[in-house]
């Protein structure tokens, strides 16, 4: 629906470009190709610029913002034992805490970003570093990726097994190698010249995921009916500075065999940041969310949003002889929350009109933190400049 009504609202931004343009006096036409071009939107400061009553504008306050996931799934509130439910949210509030307290300081979205997983990966609840379910082999392989929204640098590992943190191998993938996604003994191999520790297998191994593959293989159920939730984590995030990163980390599904990759590692798929309009973090039936390119499809989305926005705040304002008589900048057009879930909760719909399930989460310029799932449950939590702190995990919270 929402696609339906940019691509005919496109046509109206291509009739302005190649009609209205010529016809503006030659002092507004930089204008208004910034207005349709974009870009400027999201490379100001986070924070909006504000006028005071004289015109004059202010300082803007310095804004950020981050959101959270431990995955999503069927979670039923009645099976979910106070101790339990009190163990989860602390451990959100842990992760959420940390990403925080350096986005307060000042510090990067990209930090940011790490901190918050570190100790979900490090946390046996999360299906991701210790505590991540097993391959049909019964081992513990891990996927990670991480993206930078500056310049689209990212990396990414797969089937990692003697890391203990793969975010942080992604990170260094990104940092210091010319690649992208490197998997499996090759980016061990890669770990160890960089200084990484082998971590021995048990750090990963727990009973209660071994219990899920050995109930998969007695009685021949699929991943799903073991696990009935995603573990998987991520986080999302902006910083003052007005940049944009996510990243995600999991160990897949229960009993994946032949080498099977998820989209948590999938730059496009599981992860995708960009400050020209979003940062995403999903987790979920990762063969959809490959299938649907979810993670850059919200963020393609967003950026031809942005463009629709701009031409109808320029269309909307007075015209004389000589062409509009104000040129809309960019800063004006800070778009509402309401958009941006509009979006997202479309791209989950494609997933699960395919057939899958699962979530987002995402961060936008403007730092908005906004949730879409399809399931029951999303193990999540956000936190931004304005006092928003909250975690959840049930849908109707
Ligand atoms: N979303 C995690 C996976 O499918 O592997």
């Amino acid at each position: 629906m929402v696609s339906n009504i940019i691509s005919s609202r496109m046509t109206v931004l291509t009739w302005m470009d190649l009609f209205l343009r010529p016809f503006l006096r030659p002092s507004l036409r930089p204008g208004l190709r910034f207005a349709s071009g974009l870009f400027m939107v999201v490379s100001l400061p986070a924070a909006a610029l504000a006028q005071d009553a004289s015109g004059a504008a202010e300082e803007p306050e310095p804004r950020w913002s981050i959101a959270i996931h431990g995955g999503a799934g069927t979670l039923d509130p009645d099976r979910m034992t106070p101790e339990r439910r009190a163990a989860y949210e602390a451990a959100l509030q842990e992760a959420l805490d940390a990403g925080s307290a350096i986005l307060a300081n000042g510090g990067s979205a990209m930090e940011a970003v790490q901190a918050a997983i570190l100790p979900m990966e490090d946390n046996p609840l999360f299906n991701a570093g210790r505590g991540a379910v097993f391959t049909w082999e019964g081992r513990n392989e891990l996927d990670a990726s991480i993206m930078d929204g500056r310049d689209r640098s990212a990396g990414a590992v797969t089937g990692v097994t003697t890391v203990r943190n793969p975010i942080l191998l992604a990170d260094r993938v990104r940092t210091d190698s010319p690649h992208v996604f490197l998997m499996g003994e090759g980016a061990e191999e890669f770990a160890g010249e960089q200084g990484f520790e082998v971590t021995p297998p048990e750090w990963f191994a727990t009973q209660r995921r071994l219990e899920s593959l050995e109930r998969m293989r007695e009685r021949n159920l699929s991943a799903l009916d073991v696990d009935h939730k995603f573990g998987t984590v991520g986080a999302v995030a902006l910083d003052q500075d007005g940049n944009l990163a996510a990243g995600t980390s999991t160990g897949g599904m229960t009993g994946k065999r032949w080498g099977r990759i998820g989209d948590a590692p999938v730059i496009g798929a599981g992860t995708y940041a960009d400050n020209r309009s979003c940062a995403v973090s999903a987790t979920g039936w990762g063969e959809y969310f490959i299938r649907v390119g979810v993670a850059q499809e919200i963020c393609t989305r967003l950026r031809y949003q942005f463009r629709v926005e701009a031409l109808e705040a320029q269309l909307s304002v007075p015209h004389d002889e000589n062409g509009p008589t104000y040129i809309v900048h960019a800063s004006e057009l800070a778009m509402g929350a309401d958009i941006f879930q509009e979006v997202a909760d479309d791209v989950m719909a494609e997933v699960k009109e395919l057939g899958g399930d699962g979530g987002v989460i995402l961060v936008t310029p403007e730092g908005h933190a906004i949730f879409s799932f399809n399931t029951t449950g999303m193990y999540r939590g956000r936190a931004t400049s304005e006092g928003v702190n909250e975690v959840a995990i049930f849908a109707e919270e």
